[in-house]
């Protein structure tokens, strides 16, 4: 078993573990990938600012998120076929996150169902909402969270079309795999976790079959995707959404200022700045380059995080200082999940935990809640939106 010691080790062993599909499934951006990778490199770019012969004891990186008390201001993003990086994905993400206390966001798109993570759990997890065209399956699925216990909803609002992974399409990407030569000769490479998938009866999209009319095989997720996803999904809808949801409400996918601006005006909890990781809009800004403006405008009147790029605890720190009050990781979860199941989400959250502690020690600072822009070098920011 290889030492790990960083998120890219990480990687590294969920490429060796994962089919192709599925890696390739989280380790991809839409069309060049530019905005994928910028979310990375421009958070590589900026400086931090060393200061020394500060007394570093006691530290503390604990904060809340919409209230909630968390142990870093970090939250397991929502990822849709979670449980095809590691068989019941989602069960062994949640229980880790529980247990190093931070949140976990379930999808709407995940392989274990709202039910299956609460009954495996039993603590408050936040679920993730797609808005789809039937709606009164969009009103269950609000109903069944609720029942659940879910702690509070995020809205996706940058998804109502499906940007194009090439890998996918070349991959021909379905759940379960298609018994292909390609796929079969590549799953013969991944022992472990066909035996992991061997263990357990989930293997579809656990929210949706059986719920959604006239819904039984859901093995094409794009085609299923661009007949169900609603184009037409507004501003009005938010408004019903959070009626029907009557708790915390996360809007995810802001990018820009006015919309921003429409997110405070909705009366959500919180909004996260986030381009999804680099899937949807290529050439879209990364979002530590949106986030300032954003914060700047309206992080007085509703709660700013972040997400996209964070494979460090110093990509958390950065963040914070640049005004997100939370952040939430997507594949550096995954990385963990796929390479050591529940361990490795665990380990994953030890390493940027860690890397965070050390980082606001470094730069003179014991209290993350008291620590602000002046830690990083204003030469090094990314240039103003
Ligand atoms: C494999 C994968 C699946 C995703 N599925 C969803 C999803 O179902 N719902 C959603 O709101 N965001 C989804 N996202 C976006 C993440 O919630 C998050 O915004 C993104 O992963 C953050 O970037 P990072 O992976 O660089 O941390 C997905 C991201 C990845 C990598």
């Amino acid at each position: 078993m290889p030492v790990i010691t960083c998120i890219e080790d990480l990687r590294v062993l969920a490429k060796k573990r994962v089919p192709r599909m599925f890696y390739d499934y989280a380790d991809a951006g839409s069309w060049t990938e530019g905005t994928y990778r910028a979310n990375e490199s421009d958070f590589q770019a900026i400086k931090l600012r060393q200061r020394v012969a500060v007394n570093m004891e006691n530290r503390s990186t604990r904060t809340t998120m919409v209230g909630q008390p968390v142990a870093m201001p970090v939250a397991i993003a929502p990822t849709g076929l979670t449980g095809m990086q590691h068989a019941d994905g989602e069960i062994l993400a949640a229980r880790a996150a529980k247990a190093f206390g931070v949140p976990f966001t379930l999808s709407t798109m995940s392989i274990c169902s709202i039910e299956d993570v609460a009954e495996a759990t039993k603590a408050p997890f936040w679920f993730q909402l797609y808005v789809m065209r039937d709606r009164d399956f969009i009103e269950r699925l609000i109903d069944r969270a609720k029942a659940a216990n879910c702690s509070a909803l995020q809205l996706t609002l940058d998804l109502q079309i499906l940007g194009q992974r090439h890998k996918d399409i070349k991959n021909g990407l379905s759940t379960p795999p298609k018994p292909t030569l390609a796929n079969i000769l590549n799953l013969m490479t991944k022992p472990r976790w066909c035996l992991g998938m061997a263990g357990t009866k989930r293997h579809s999209f656990g929210n949706i079959v059986g719920h959604a009319k006239g819904v039984g095989d859901l093995s094409s997720l794009s085609a299923w995707t661009a007949e169900q996803f609603d184009p037409a999904l507004s501003w009005a809808d938010v408004e019903w959404i959070k009626k029907r949801w009557g708790g915390k409400l996360i809007l995810k996918g802001i990018m820009d200022v006015e919309d921003a601006r429409l997110a405070v005006n909705s009366g959500a909890d919180a909004l996260i700045v986030s381009n999804h990781g680099g899937r949807q809009l290529d050439g879209a800004p990364s979002s530590i380059q949106a986030l300032p403006s954003i914060a700047e405008a309206v992080g007085k009147d509703i709660e700013v995080w972040m997400d996209g790029g964070i494979r460090s605890g110093q990509d958390v720190l950065k963040a914070w200082a640049l005004g997100a009050r939370g952040t939430l990781i997507g594949r550096s979860f995954l990385y963990g999940l796929g390479a050591l199941g529940e361990a490795g989400v665990t380990r994953c959250l030890e390493i940027i935990h860690k890397e965070l502690d050390l980082t606001m020690a470094f730069c003179g600072h014991t209290q993350i809640q008291n620590l602000g822009r002046d830690i990083l070098l204003p030469g090094t920011l990314p240039r103003a939106l």
